[in-house]
């Protein structure tokens, strides 16, 4: 896990920076990219709910929008003690910028696991499919 340290503590960073305002559950999540840029991003929350972007979106968003491709991990962090997994959009969006990378889930207490995109996006739909 301590290749991935840096990227655990960027992932936390960005969190305090969450707009949580509505569920209260403050999410971080940090983008490595192959040239070494690391890109955070935090959950941000509107009154409509709807609107709401997950931390993983809006560190890919900010990745790709700086004219950065190609990523070789991605780390979320939360103060929850089961460990925060993306949603299925986040795995759809995941997928398709950065394919079967380490996706590593850590907490503030530093519990940390890796589990590889494959595991935790088995079947996806992606240009392979069309
Ligand atoms: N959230 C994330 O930012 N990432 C996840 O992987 C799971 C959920 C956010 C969205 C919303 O602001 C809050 O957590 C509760 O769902």
């Amino acid at each position: 896990m301590s290749d991935y340290a840096a990227l655990i503590a960027a992932a936390t960073q960005s969190r305090e920076n969450a707009h949580a305002a509505y569920s209260n559950f403050r999410v971080g999540a940090a983008l490595r990219a192959k040239s070494g840029r690391i890109f955070g991003g935090c959950n941000v929350e509107n009154a409509t709910y709807g609107l709401t972007i997950c931390a993983e979106r809006v560190a890919i968003f900010k990745a790709i929008s700086e004219g950065e491709r190609g990523f070789d991990a991605i780390a979320v962090v939360t103060d929850s003690d089961s460990l925060t997994p993306p949603c299925g959009a986040c795995r759809q969006l995941i997928w398709e910028f950065c394919g079967d990378v380490p996706v590593i889930l850590a907490n503030l207490k530093g519990r940390a696991e890796l589990f590889p995109m494959h595991q935790l996006y088995p079947k996806p739909f992606d240009s392979s499919n069309f």
